[in-house]
């Protein structure tokens, strides 16, 4: 049985890929900060979590591991001009969180892929409008994340891309053009046909690839 592990996982889209590879069979791990049963605790902001879910899965075959969670600060209109705990809650929660459970897991299980669930607000290129420059900011060192580890993990034969999911209604983006549920089998159809050539890209929920 094919396995997953996915963070943040109680609403959003960590929520509608853990219904959908659930249903399709899989064994789903899912992680969240929130206690729910049948779900594993997991502050993706707590090193100490994060070593014990690693011990915890110690020799487990996990196939994918989608980096889901993820916080979008306030607009720039709306924070101080000194927001430093905002800047520092953002970069721990999308970009070092994601880098630290990636690393602990590739320790210690046998890992095919891992996916970041990035944004198009992460990409430099893309950026013609300002705003969200924390967002933007944590996002785009997400992608130097997926880089980075794509070559690092390349003898382990782990493919590690970054994704945006396209823009989606949930919590963090109320406005959202497509749901959840499209986002999430887009994604799960990227995932099912990766290959190792594909490590090291960063893509959208349909596949077409985003410039970083
Ligand atoms: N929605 C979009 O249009 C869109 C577009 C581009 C990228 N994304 C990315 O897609 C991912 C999912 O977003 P979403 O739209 O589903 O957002 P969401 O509905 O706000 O859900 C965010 C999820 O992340 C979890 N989370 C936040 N901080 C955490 C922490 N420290 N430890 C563990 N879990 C934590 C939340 O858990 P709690 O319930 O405990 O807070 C929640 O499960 C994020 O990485 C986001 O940046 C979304």
């Amino acid at each position: 049985m094919p396995s997953v592990l996915i963070t943040g996982a109680n609403r959003g889209i960590g929520l509608e890929l853990t219904r959908q590879y659930t249903a399709d069979g899989w064994k789903v791990i899912a992680c969240s900060r929130t206690k729910l049963d049948g779900v594993i605790p997991l502050d993706i902001k707590d090193p100490l979590q994060i070593q014990q879910l690693a011990t915890q899965l110690q020799n487990e075959p996990i196939d994918i591991l989608i980096n889901n969670a993820g916080i979008c600060n306030r607009p720039n209109e709306e924070l101080d001009l000194f927001d430093h705990a905002e800047w520092m809650d953002t970069f721990h929660t999308n970009t070092v969180g994601p880098y630290m459970l990636a690393k602990a897991l590739a320790e210690k299980n046998h890992l095919k892929i891992i996916a970041n669930i990035s944004s198009v607000y992460g990409s430099i290129h893309l950026n013609n409008r300002g705003d969200h420059c924390i967002y933007r900011v944590s996002k785009a060192a997400l992608n130097a994340v997926t880089k980075c580890l794509a070559l690092d993990f390349a003898p382990k034969k782990i493919a590690v891309v970054s994704i945006h999911p396209g823009s989606v209604k949930t919590d963090m983006n109320p406005g959202g053009k497509i749901s959840p549920s499209e986002s999430a089998q887009g994604i799960r159809e990227v995932l099912s046909s990766l290959t190792l050539k594909d490590s090291g890209s960063f893509m959208n929920y349909q596949r077409e690839i985003l410039p970083w």
